[in-house]
This record gives C-alpha cells, structure tokens and sequence, in this order.
C-alpha cells in the first residue's frame, strides 16, 4: 500500500486541537506544532503515539500536507516567514475571516465579497498547493459529527489544484468526515463563515452528502 502523504496541524487552539483528535481516531498520524513545542508536547502526551509534536519549521519540512489552524492574519504572517519552507507544499486552510464586533457578534475583517481562501491563494509561496477546507463547521460540530453513523456529515472544500484532491478527501475522511467538493478557490466564499454552505451561514447546520450535493446544485 502506498503511504499516506505525513500532515502537520499548525496551531493547537480549538480548531487544531479537534482535527489533530479527530485525525488520530482515524487512525492518521499528525505531526503537530504551536507557537511553543510545551504546547505540543502536552497534547501529544493526551493523544498518543499518532502524534508527534515539533517546532513550526521542522513540522512544516517533515510534512507533505499543512493545516494551519491559525487565524488568517497569523496564516499570512507564517507564509512570510516560513516562504521558502512551504514551497511545493499542500497548504490547507480552515481560516474564517472574521473579529468581533461591538454587538458581542462577528464581522468580517475583508471586503464583504472577498474570502480569505482567494486572498492567500494570491500570496502562496512558490509552487504550493491551496485547499480551503475544516473550516465550514464550528468546533463543536467538528467534534460531535466526526464519524457519524450510518451516514457521514460532510465537510466541503475548495481547490484550484485537482491533483490535490485525492489527498484533501483522503485527509477528511481520516478525520471522520464525507469530502465534497465546492470548486476552485473562487468558491472559498461560499464555505467559509457567513457563506452559504457553512454552519454559520445559509446552511446553519451539518449536512449528508445527499444534501449537500443538492444544496450544490441548487445554485449552480
Ligand atoms: N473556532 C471555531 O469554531 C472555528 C470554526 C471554523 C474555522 N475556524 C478557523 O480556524 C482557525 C483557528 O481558530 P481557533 O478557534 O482554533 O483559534 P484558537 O483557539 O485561538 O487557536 C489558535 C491557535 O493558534 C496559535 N497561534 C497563534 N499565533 C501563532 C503563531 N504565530 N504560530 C503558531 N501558532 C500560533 C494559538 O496559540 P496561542 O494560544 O499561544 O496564541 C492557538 O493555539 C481560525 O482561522 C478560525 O477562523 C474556527
């Protein structure tokens, strides 16, 4: 059997946290990393030999796919930094750009028909891949729905890169979830916060593939 490309979980707040467990019910390997290696250490220690934490340049060179499960600002900020490690690499990003606002609520920190998945497309460093995906859900859809039975909720995501996809499914599935796929990164708007297919959108909920498809359709 051909080896399953190595992934990294880059920041180990909710999101990184629920993904990397996520992962590693599915029997997955995940190297992991924060802005400290104690941070990774300690969840290492909770989760177990899957997982094997490191400092951010080592995990991203180790790694053939990357989750950055950072704010969008902190994700730009780290392709400027790590630029000439991230080349070539399958870069994934669960980003909504968002802040709170002065109503206890969230807005929108970019142009109300920008996305965040377009805007770093444009500053990818050389030859990465893009994917924008684990981030339609809340963290606690992402924890309650993994591996549903008899019938996976799905998570979509968005790539201009089809020879990624294969890997971008292979990685959801892993963490428990049925991949469907949007489009190309011009979709990113429609799954990332106040989208149409994201929970805290049009859709307001987890979804089957069934659903999703037709929801899909629906306006195509
Ligand atoms: N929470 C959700 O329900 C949800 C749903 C969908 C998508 N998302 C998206 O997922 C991403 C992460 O959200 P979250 O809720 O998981 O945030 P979070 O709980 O605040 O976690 C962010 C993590 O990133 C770490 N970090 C910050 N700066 C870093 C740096 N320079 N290098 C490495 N790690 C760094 C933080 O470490 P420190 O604690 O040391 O700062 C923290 O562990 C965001 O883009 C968000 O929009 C979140």
């Amino acid at each position: 059997m051909t080896q399953k490309p190595k992934v990294a979980v880059i920041g180990l707040g909710n999101i990184g946290t629920a993904v990397t467990s996520n992962l590693v019910k599915g029997n997955r390997s995940v190297i992991i990393a924060d802005r400290t290696i104690d941070k990774a250490t300690a969840l290492s220690q909770n989760l177990g030999n899957l997982v094997q934490p490191m400092d951010i340049p080592s995990a991203i060179k180790e790694a053939d796919i990357i989750v950055f499960a950072v704010w969008f600002n902190v994700i730009k900020e780290l392709f400027e930094i790590y630029g000439t490690e991230l080349q070539g690499k399958i870069i994934v990003d669960p980003s909504n750009p968002i802040a709170p606002d002065e109503k206890g609520g969230f807005k929108k920190i970019i142009g109300e028909n920008e996305s965040a998945g377009e805007i770093l497309a444009s500053l990818l460093p050389k030859d990465a891949k893009l994917a924008k995906a684990f981030g339609t859900l809340g963290v606690a859809s992402l924890t309650k729905y993994a591996f549903q039975k008899p019938v996976s909720s799905v998570l979509f995501y968005a790539t201009d890169e089809t020879e990624i996809n294969a890997d971008i499914e292979q990685l959801i599935h892993d963490a428990g979830f049925e991949p469907v796929r949007v489009g190309t990164i011009d979709q990113s708007i429609r799954i990332e916060v106040f989208g149409d297919l994201h929970e805290f959108g049009a859709l307001g909920k987890t979804v089957t593939a069934t659903v999703a498809k037709e929801k899909l359709l629906a306006i195509q």
